[in-house]
């Protein structure tokens, strides 16, 4: 019995010390990151104070400055359901809008229409 002991011995060092040596799965390409609010989205109000030389505290609501800005859009200027109806999207939107002072670009618009479709989340 003891000599069978033995001879398991070495025969469990060599398991136990595979155990770790496996081949990393290769990581697939990254999935397509979804629209970043902070990150992506804000800038557009904020980047040469497009919006905020208006949208800002003391200013013209909403309040579109990044401490402000998801607050002042959700939920009230997001449609989830229809998100190409959602007021933030629409009212200064490039080719929808009724709002007599800056636009979003196309490329802007899209933008924000991809985070309200993603679910509008404070990411
Ligand atoms: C020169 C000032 C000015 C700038 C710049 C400006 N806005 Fe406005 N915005 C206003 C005023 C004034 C109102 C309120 C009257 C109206 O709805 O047209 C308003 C209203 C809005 C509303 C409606 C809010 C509500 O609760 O109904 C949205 C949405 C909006 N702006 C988005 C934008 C976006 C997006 C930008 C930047 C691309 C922008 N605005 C830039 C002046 C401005």
């Amino acid at each position: 019995m003891k000599r069978r002991l033995i001879f398991l011995i070495p025969i469990l060092l060599v398991v136990v010390s595979c155990k770790y040596d496996f081949i990393l799965p290769v990581p697939e390409a990254p999935v397509t990151a979804g629209v970043s609010f902070a990150t992506k989205v804000v800038p557009i109000f904020t980047t040469g104070n497009k919006c905020t030389s208006c949208h800002k505290a003391g200013g013209q609501s909403p309040d579109y400055t990044a401490e402000k800005a998801y607050s002042s859009i959700v939920p009230n200027l997001v449609n989830t359901s229809s998100p190409n109806q959602s007021l933030i999207y629409t009212l200064a939107g490039p080719s929808t809008s009724t709002h007599n002072w800056k636009k979003l670009s196309a490329s802007e618009a899209a933008i924000i229409l991809q985070w309200i479709t993603e679910g509008s989340k404070n990411n």
